[in-house]
Order: C-alpha cells, then structure tokens, then sequence
C-alpha cells in the first residue's frame, strides 16, 4: 500500500491552512473517529481513498457524546498507534483538536437534537448521546467541508442520522456508509471488544448469530415482526446476551416497526444491543425489502 506522510493538524487554525491547500481537482473524503483504531476503522480510510480522494480522519474523544463521566475517562486512548495505522493506511491528515479547540474556552451551549430517528434504540439506552455525536460531527463538517464523509454500517443509528442531518441542514457533503467488518466468526469489531474476556467473547457471537437467524426466516418468506423480535430476543438471550433492544426496523425513519405500521416495501433492517460481562454491544444486519 502507497504511503503517505501523515500531517498532524492540532488546530482548527493549521486544519483551515491545510485545507486551502489541496488540489481542488481531487475530492476531500473525510472519516471521523474517536481512535483506538481498528479493521473497522482501516476499512473506511480504504474507503475514502477511492475515486482520488484525499483522505482526512479525524481523532476526538467527544465529551459530549458520553453520559457517564466513567465511560469518558475509559474510553481506550492509543493515539500513537491509531496515527501510525492511518498513515499505513495512506490518510493524509489528521484533525486532532483538544477540547478547547474544539468547543472553545466556554464551552458549547448549543446541541443538536437527533429528532424521531434518535429517540429509541441507542438514542433511549443513551440520553444526550445522539445530540452531542451530531454536534461534533457538525462543527467536523464545517471545519473541514469534505465532498464526502465515511461512516461504518456498524453504528447504523449514527449513520441514519448523520445522512438525515446532512440533508435536513443542507450540509454538500454525501454521507457514505460502509459495510460492517466482522470476525471471521461474524463478531463485529468494535473498540469494546478488548473489554471482554475470551468465555465473554463467545456470549457475545449471540449478537451476530441473532441476526443471521432471523435474516434466514426472512428469506424463507416470514415478515411476522413478532416472530422475528421474538427470534431475536430469544437466540440472544441463549447465547448469555443481557438484551438490550431487539427489533426490525424501517429503513427510512429508524423506528421500530410492529404489525400495525409493517408495509410492503419498506427496507426492513434488524438491529440488536445487549449486555456481556457488562460491556454495552451492538449489531445490525439489512434483511431486505419486505
Ligand atoms: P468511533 O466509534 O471511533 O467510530 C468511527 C467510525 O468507525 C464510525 O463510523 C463507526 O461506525 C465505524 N466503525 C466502527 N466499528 C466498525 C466496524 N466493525 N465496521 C465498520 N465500521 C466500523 O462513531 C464514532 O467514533 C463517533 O460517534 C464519531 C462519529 C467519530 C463522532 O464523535
């Protein structure tokens, strides 16, 4: 793989010299993250490379999409790495602002709200979460104006959200969402995994295998949302799962659906969140249209 060499930007300031800079003939492809890189991560700067484009990450830790203080200080910070895997990975930059840079000395008082599509799921199970990811990624779109931005499948609320964000607040960038990585087991990656010990990691192939259950009775024909909840919810919990949420929903709004609101043609998408060992984890899989 070609390298790059990887430019540091610390400041808005050094980001806006930056990207004044580039050769407006080719694209500027954008891929936030909040580090502690993995396959995941890599897949989507692969991503963002195509079609000549010029590769920005960025890496922040975002206070204001973490409810609990304990989750902040947790989270796993490896910048050293994740830099040397984004310039083997032939990004180009990286925006990597402190707090301050950031949000400013005081702070940032006005939130986004995630609207009907961040209400459940994720959106119930985390207060505040959606409003504060949108928020960054706002002020990640104005800082470095990309012609698009690369966001994983994986977190498919997130990616709902971002595209309904870009479209209802005129953003010109496409959001681009990208396949799920997964273990060769069908594991999702994912920066939580290091928390689990390795009887942890089997309960929580429950996720995946949740997923390709009911995905299989879809393709057999059923569309009984019960049933498949119940599928859901039933495989997971067998497998040690402490689920969370279990539901098959519409991809066009990222409610859940029931039998009064199940239509044909809506693009139906499983998604799923449990507990293992007491790490939070999640999944999804697209089923097809109904
Ligand atoms: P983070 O958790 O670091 O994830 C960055 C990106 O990597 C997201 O778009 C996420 O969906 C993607 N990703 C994670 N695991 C993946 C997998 N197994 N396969 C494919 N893509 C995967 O998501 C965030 O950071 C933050 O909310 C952020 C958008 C950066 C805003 O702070």
């Amino acid at each position: 793989m070609p390298r790059t060499s990887l430019r540091l930007l610390k400041t808005w300031t050094e980001l806006r010299a930056w990207r004044a800079a580039q050769n407006s003939a080719r694209p500027v492809h954008l891929v936030p993250t909040m580090g502690a890189l993995h396959e995941g991560h890599l897949s989507l700067f692969r991503h963002a490379r195509s079609d000549q484009g010029i590769a920005i990450a960025s890496l922040f830790v975002n206070p204001l999409q973490f409810e609990r203080k304990e989750d902040l200080a947790n989270y796993p910070r490896t910048v050293e790495e994740d830099c040397a895997q984004m310039e083997a990975a032939g990004v180009e930059a990286v925006y990597m602002p402190d707090l301050a840079d950031m949000y400013g000395a005081d702070g940032c008082q006005i939130l986004l709200d995630a609207g009907p599509g961040g209400e459940h799921f994720e959106g119930a199970a985390r207060p505040g979460h959606f409003g504060g990811m949108l928020t960054v990624v706002h002020k990640l779109f104005q800082r470095v104006q990309p012609q698009r931005a690369f966001f994983g499948a994986k977190d498919a609320q997130q990616l709902f959200l971002v595209q309904r964000m870009a479209h209802d607040l005129d953003f010109p960038v496409e959001v681009v969402g990208c396949p799920i990585v997964r273990e060769d087991d069908g594991l999702a990656l994912s920066s939580r995994n290091v928390h689990l010990s390795s009887s942890g990691r089997v309960h929580a192939l429950g996720l995946s295998k949740s997923l390709v259950t009911v995905a299989n009775s879809f393709d057999k024909g059923s569309r009984d949302i019960e049933h498949l909840n119940q599928q859901l919810n039933t495989s997971m919990e067998q497998s040690g799962v402490r689920v969370a949420y279990a539901n098959i929903i519409d991809e066009a709004t990222f409610l859940p659906l029931d039998e009064a609101t199940a239509k044909p043609g809506q693009r139906w998408r499983a998604v799923v969140a449990g507990r293992v060992e007491d790490v939070h984890l999640l999944d999804n899989r697209y089923l097809g249209t109904a």
